[in-house]
């Protein structure tokens, strides 16, 4: 199923990342909240994984995103998807960790997410770098209406200074950043 990349996003990836959030969510982000991260928001980073398709040199496909903030000394992961074909190839957690790293760049001490509680394959993708729970916040969410799970992981960096655990997985490549 061919190889992926992942680089920053442009406001022209703004169509596909809408049809993927609309398939990925019951209340999806609308364009006009999309387009916010992805051009009037200071602390916003958006990250594209794209599939690079076989045949046709430099011909790509976006299959997943990832927007977050870097405030101060947070990162403040907003909005992740990957669709579902290329799900369970590693593309989430290579955006996560691209995003953490990104984040200590800035000098980013820890992380932040909220989820649906009832989102088991979310939290075990963010459990398993490291992040653990920290709070509830009741009937946070809309359409259906559920409570958030808050977590964190702080901090980023591990004791032996590296991130949690290693970037990428067969198949995949990560595309250095500016
Ligand atoms: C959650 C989501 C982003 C995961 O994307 P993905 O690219 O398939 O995830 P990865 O392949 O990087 O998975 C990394 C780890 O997450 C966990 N994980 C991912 N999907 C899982 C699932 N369906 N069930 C259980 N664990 C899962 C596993 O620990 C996995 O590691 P492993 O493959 O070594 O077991 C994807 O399912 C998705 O887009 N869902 C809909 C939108 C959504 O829920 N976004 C998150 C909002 S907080």
């Amino acid at each position: 199923m061919g190889e992926w990349i992942i680089e920053p996003a442009t406001v022209e990836a703004l169509p596909d990342i809408l049809h993927i959030e609309e398939a990925c969510f019951s209340a999806p982000w609308t364009r006009k909240m999309l387009e916010a991260e992805l051009s009037g928001n200071p602390f916003a980073h958006f990250l594209l994984a794209k599939q690079v398709l076989p045949g046709e040199a430099g011909s790509v496909s976006i299959v997943g995103y990832l927007c977050f903030w870097v405030v101060f000394e947070e990162v403040r992961l907003m909005n992740l998807a990957v669709i579902e074909t290329m799900r369970h190839k590693g593309i989430a957690r290579a955006l996560v960790m691209q995003a953490l790293e990104i984040g200590l760049a800035q000098a980013a001490r820890c992380a932040v997410l909220e989820l649906r509680a009832s989102n088991h394959a979310a939290h075990a993708l963010y459990q398993s770098l490291g992040f653990r729970d920290v709070t509830t916040r009741p009937t946070y969410y809309t359409n259906p209406i559920e409570d958030a799970l808050l977590m964190e992981l702080d901090p980023i960096v591990s004791e032996s200074g590296r991130l949690t655990q290693e970037v990428g997985r067969e198949g995949g490549h990560i595309r250095p950043l500016q």
